[in-house]
């Protein structure tokens, strides 16, 4: 496994295999690695004939500066893990290389990035389209891999690919969970003992209202029923609980059950603060 720090680096190491025509994966991270993020890198080893994981914790997509200084980071546990997966490169590059300068460019994402967290998250889209296009350009992967956990992030990007016209294929992974549900995150680890167990309400909350929701019940009974549940659990705050189409992310109150199949169409999507750890949590219907 090689570390790359430089773009200059990556296009020493990479130019070669896009000439013996093998096939480049992508997997962007901010590092603090995990099962789920390890799970997208087995994904990338399976499709892929060189797997590249980008380690950047990127300030621009930080809106909260308290929160980009408590974000974990742990570079040296997070190499183990890969070397063990037996990842081919990983680029680690400083913020001085992805932003020499800060970029004048802002994104734009529309309806897409005013609703669920980009309501709360101003600003955060933004960061996250500029350092993946970066990261796009950098390694010019022929796939990427991305995990469905962050829903609104995957509808974001795949438009950017789209509107821009990235020739790079986008491979979107199931979430990972802990045994008892709670979706994997880097920010897990922050979570009090007391806060951990208080988590799995995101969780349960989106298994019941799935449930409920395929038996018919109203969507504003089911979320009423939700906030209930919320507000009647100590050190914890529902920032959102909503239900939308799943690649335009547009606000729905009802569901054709009648239409349900395989196709995902519709996923319930939450973000919680539990104790000062801010959490989110989707679920495909
Ligand atoms: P990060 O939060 O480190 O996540 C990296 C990738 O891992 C993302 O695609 C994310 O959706 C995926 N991931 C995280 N937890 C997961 C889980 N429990 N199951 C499946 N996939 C999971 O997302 C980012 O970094 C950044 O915004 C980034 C895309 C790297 C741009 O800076």
């Amino acid at each position: 496994m090689k570390i790359l720090k430089t773009k200059q680096e990556v296009k020493q190491q990479l130019n070669g295999y896009r000439k013996a025509a093998q096939t480049v994966g992508l997997v962007p991270t901010m590092g603090a690695l995990h099962d789920g993020h390890l799970n997208l890198v087995k994904n990338a080893k399976n499709m892929t004939d060189v797997v590249v994981v980008s380690i950047f914790v990127n300030p621009t997509q930080f809106n909260n500066p308290e929160d980009l200084e408590k974000y974990p980071r742990r570079v040296t546990g997070d190499l183990a893990l890969l070397e063990k997966e037996e990842v081919d490169y990983v680029f680690l590059p400083e913020v001085e290389e992805m932003y020499p300068r800060p970029s004048a460019l802002t994104f734009d994402f529309g309806d897409l990035e005013r609703t669920l967290e980009g309501a709360f998250r101003p600003g955060h889209f933004n960061g996250v389209g500029v350092v993946v296009s970066k990261l796009f350009h950098i390694i010019c992967p022929d796939k990427a891999f991305f995990g469905q956990k962050d829903l609104q992030q995957v509808a974001i990007i795949r438009r950017m690919v789209d509107d821009l016209s990235f020739d790079v294929e986008m491979v979107v992974v199931p979430t990972s969970r802990e045994p008892d549900g709670l979706a994997m995150s880097s920010r897990n680890g922050r979570l009090t003992s007391a806060d951990r167990k208080r988590a799995l309400i995101l969780f349960e909350s989106l298994v019941l209202a799935r449930k409920e929701l395929l038996a018919g019940k109203p969507w504003f009974e089911v979320q009423d029923k939700i906030s209930h549940k919320f507000n009647l659990e100590q050190g914890v705050e529902l920032e959102y609980f909503e239900l939308v189409r799943t690649k335009s992310l547009e606000l729905v109150s009802e569901i054709d059950i009648s239409q349900q199949n395989e196709s995902q169409e519709y996923s319930i999507c939450t973000a919680a603060n539990v104790g000062d750890v801010r959490l989110i949590d989707n679920l495909p219907i």
